[in-house]
């Protein structure tokens, strides 16, 4: 993975959950407006902007803008976004074909599959065969046009299914489709060394360090329930840095699941990866826009240390926390989340078992749930102070923990003196 420029990764919005495939240009730009107001660093229009792509079932590998959505052409909004402070990013999906679109009417036989044998369907789509040399100088021409005609900064390169029975000319074709992939965005690499790439797939379909030599970025799950994801990234924790996890702060009610999560419990969810918003700003309430914009400020607080640190993760005495972090030699954060009710009515004792013994440390209380029912439920008198405390003491005896509500979560910050 090569990243650019050195510079933070910005925090995203994308527009994805927000707005789908309804794309009107002025509304689109206050959506950016609000954006950069919150604190976002890069503005991404997902799905829903190239031409006849008015739903699931249509359009893919018409790469060309659709000039009845964006009658006077995309530049308006780059340069509103661009205006605005930040980085533009495009969604395209280049390796998939709908059978209701221009290039399938041209191109029926540029369809990935094994003569005599049936191709399903996968999202209504279809795979393109990478290794047929025309349809791979179309993928390019069309993605190189893109990316020289407009300023776009990050692609968002989705693949919304699976290979089934692929062929080219009669031969199992999964290693040349997969290898004429990398050399696609090899060659755009080279043309545009600038331009950063999120591998999407649906979230979670292609995570693997060989696609993370071309891509900056992963998108680890469609499914933006955080709860969940407390799950799904700890998953992912264990092969790839948080660097290049995408985590959105959604709605308050998840668009997969319906479950509702207060906004602390989404925020310190989204806080420790890549992080971004995935949603419309402009119906979101003020209260919690100005709560989405204290998250973000938060991130970017811990994350040149969030990072560039080595991720960890702990062992609870509550077997419904999972408990997480990342440190460098001088400072650790770590994020305690209380998935369900907690196994035992008294609090449990934070031990950080990978702490330097011999050194001394302060810590104090960075962020925790503002709702929490207080009435019985003691409140260690430490969470209002800055501790000064011993590495040794920290990981044998370790910080005694609020009692905290199912789905909510804090976070502490340990700094060696
Ligand atoms: C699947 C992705 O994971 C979503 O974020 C979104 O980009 C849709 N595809 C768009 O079709």
């Amino acid at each position: 993975m090569k990243f650019p420029v050195s510079k933070p990764r910005p925090v995203h919005l994308n527009t994805w959950e927000g707005i789908y495939f309804d794309h009107k240009p002025e509304y689109i730009m206050q959506m950016a407006t609000e954006a950069a107001e919150m604190g976002v660093e890069r503005f991404i229009i997902d799905d829903g902007w190239f031409v006849g792509r008015d739903g699931e079932r249509t359009a893919l590998g018409d790469w060309f803008l659709d000039e009845k959505k964006y009658p006077d052409g995309l530049e308006p909004v780059i340069k509103h976004v661009n205006d605005a402070g930040m980085e533009f990013g495009l969604w395209v999906e280049p390796e998939m074909i709908s059978k209701d679109s221009m290039l399938y009417r041209d191109h029926p036989d540029w369809v990935l599959g094994l003569q005599g044998y049936h191709q399903p369907s996968g999202r209504w789509q279809y795979v393109l065969d990478l290794q047929n040399p025309d349809c791979f100088a179309y993928l390019y021409e069309r993605l190189d046009s893109l990316l020289t005609q407009y300023n776009i900064a990050y692609l968002k390169w989705d693949m919304n299914r699976e290979l089934v029975q692929p062929g080219h000319e009669g031969k199992a074709a999964v290693n040349g489709q997969t290898k004429a992939l990398y050399k696609l965005l090899d060659s755009l690499l080279a043309e545009h060394p600038e331009v950063e790439i999120e591998s999407c797939s649906s979230g979670g379909g292609r995570i693997d360090f060989e696609i993370l030599k071309r891509t900056h970025r992963f998108w680890a799950s469609d499914c933006n329930d955080a709860l969940e994801r407390q799950t799904i990234q700890r998953g992912m924790s264990y092969f790839f840095p948080p660097e290049v996890m995408g985590a959105h702060i959604g709605p308050d009610e998840a668009h997969t699941t319906s479950r509702m999560h207060h906004i602390n419990m989404r925020g310190m969810t989204a806080l420790a990866g890549h992080m971004g918003v995935e949603l419309d700003p402009v119906k979101e309430s003020a209260e919690e826009k100005k709560a989405f914009a204290h998250y973000i400020a938060l991130h970017k607080q811990y994350r040149d240390l969030l990072h560039s640190g080595r991720s960890f993760r702990l062992n609870a005495s509550d077997g419904r926390q999972n408990i997480y972090g990342v440190m460098n030699d001088d400072e650790m954060v770590i994020t305690v989340c209380q998935l369900a009710m907690p196994d035992y009515a008294l609090p449990t004792p934070l031990r950080i078992s990978c702490i330097d013994t011999d050194a001394s440390y302060e810590v104090k209380l960075v962020e925790m749930p503002t709702t929490s029912f207080q009435l019985m439920k003691q409140r260690p008198q430490w969470l209002d102070k800055t501790l000064t405390l011993s590495g040794d003491n920290l990981k044998e005896i370790g910080l005694t923990l609020p009692i905290l509500d199912p789905e909510s979560a804090l976070m502490v910050h340990v700094k060696k003196i």
